[in-house]
């Protein structure tokens, strides 16, 4: 559990159970927790040290009424009577190799909220209409390979390099100016890429001097992003690419004087929603507390997690 979903948490009153499972269904869903924010919350636990602090531990998707569950051995085989295990051993199920274990908390129900038409979770239907749900190829195949723990995704730049193909578009430099782009494909995602309205994929391109430096009024920039106004009212646009589709990010500006080459890169931001949200609810000055402290720790690790999936410099002739 960060502090921007705690900073956001605490706006709810200490008692309302119900508002805190809105997003503790998913964030931290013991019958345990809910106690224990609840005690955080009436000031009970000053130095924040209950079990929701911990966010979704083990017990989350492995416990019900004392009794643990997993998937099956690998190799197949069953405990054999008189076998003694930890913890009397675990009750196998196949649901835990299912895709649907993780549409739990990854995909909102058909009646939940949508813009547009399209749910705001909405990660297992695209799943599903994929070819990777044909093949059987499960959210575990990719985020748990090897049944480790693993749950990476666009925070981390080599789990977000295998997702896609990117490639440069021809240059070609004449009397309209310059002319050249890149071509995102989505080869590895199972998925839109990105799935969330979350993250933001930012293409810049701009020419640059003898000295490596950027030109000014050269640049352009595109999103790769499904991008809702903040209070979530609507959906500006939606540019995110489906699985085995390609996108065409453009660069067409005049030459300028001093032009040595075009940069090109894709930057990528996985929490851009939350810097703009944070931003706002801080310039807001309706936060105070707690709530201001952790909302600015969240803003800066928000903004700390860029980084730049690719780049490229080509050189343009003379
Ligand atoms: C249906 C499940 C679900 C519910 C309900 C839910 N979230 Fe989330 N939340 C997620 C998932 C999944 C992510 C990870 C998304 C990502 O990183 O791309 C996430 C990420 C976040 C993050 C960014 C990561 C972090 O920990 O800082 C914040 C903040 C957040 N949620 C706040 C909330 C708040 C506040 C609520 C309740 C109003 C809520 N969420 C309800 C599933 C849920
Ligand atoms: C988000 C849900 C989730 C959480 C949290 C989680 N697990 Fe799992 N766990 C799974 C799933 C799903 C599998 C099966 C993956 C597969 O078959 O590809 C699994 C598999 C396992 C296995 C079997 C591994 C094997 O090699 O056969 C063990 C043991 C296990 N988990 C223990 C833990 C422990 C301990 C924690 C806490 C540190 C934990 N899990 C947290 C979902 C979870
Ligand atoms: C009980 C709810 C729950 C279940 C079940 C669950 N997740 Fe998540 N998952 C979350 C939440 C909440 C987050 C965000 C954590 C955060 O950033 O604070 C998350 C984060 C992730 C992320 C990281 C996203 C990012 O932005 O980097 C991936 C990948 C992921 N989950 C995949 C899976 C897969 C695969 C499964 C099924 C094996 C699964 N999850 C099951 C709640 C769940
Ligand atoms: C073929 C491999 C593959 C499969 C199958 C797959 N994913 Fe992903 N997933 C990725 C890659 C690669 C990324 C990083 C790029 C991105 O964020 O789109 C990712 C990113 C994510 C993220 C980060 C948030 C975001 O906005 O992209 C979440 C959450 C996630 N996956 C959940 C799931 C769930 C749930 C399923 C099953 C319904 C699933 N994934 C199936 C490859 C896969």
């Amino acid at each position: 559990m960060g502090p921007g979903l705690l900073g956001q948490l605490r706006d709810y009153a200490a008692d309302d159970r119900e508002g805190h499972q809105a997003c503790l269904r998913c964030h931290a869903p013991l019958a345990e927790q809910a106690d224990a924010l609840v005690a955080e919350l009436a000031g009970k636990d000053p130095e924040g040290r209950g079990l929701h602090r911990q966010g979704l531990v083990c017990a989350g998707c492995h416990v019900r009424q004392h009794t643990r569950y997993g998937p099956p051995r690998r190799d197949g085989s069953t405990p054999q009577p008189g076998e003694t295990l930890p913890h009397a051993g675990w009750q196998s199920t196949p649901a835990f190799q299912d895709a649907r274990f993780c549409g739990a908390c990854h995909q909102f129900d058909d009646d939940g909220y949508a813009l547009e038409g399209k749910l705001l979770e909405n990660t297992f239907t695209e799943w599903q209409a994929s070819r990777y749900a044909r093949e059987g190829v499960t959210c575990q195949n990719c985020h748990m390979p090897d049944r480790q723990h693993l749950w990476r995704g666009i925070h981390d730049a080599e789990t977000t390099r295998q997702g896609v193909t990117i490639e440069p578009l021809g240059l070609t430099v004449d009397g309209n100016g310059i002319n050249s782009g890149l071509v995102v494909r989505n080869t590895g995602t199972g998925h839109h890429f990105p799935t969330y309205l979350t993250p933001r994929i930012v293409f810049e391109a701009f020419q640059v001097d003898a000295d490596g430096q950027e030109i000014a009024d050269t640049r352009v920039e595109w999103w790769i992003a499904r991008a809702v106004a903040l209070d979530l009212s609507q959906e500006l646009f939606d540019s995110r690419i489906p699985v085995d589709e390609e996108m065409e990010l453009a660069y067409a500006m005049p030459r300028t004087a001093g032009t040595m080459a075009l940069q090109m890169q894709l930057r990528v931001e996985p929490d851009a929603f939350y810097t703009d949200f944070y931003r706002s609810v801080l310039e807001s000055g309706n936060v105070s507390g707690f709530a201001m402290v952790e909302l600015e720790e969240a803003l800066s690790a928000s903004l700390a997690s860029h980084y730049t999936l690719y780049e490229t410099r080509l050189a343009l002739p003379r």
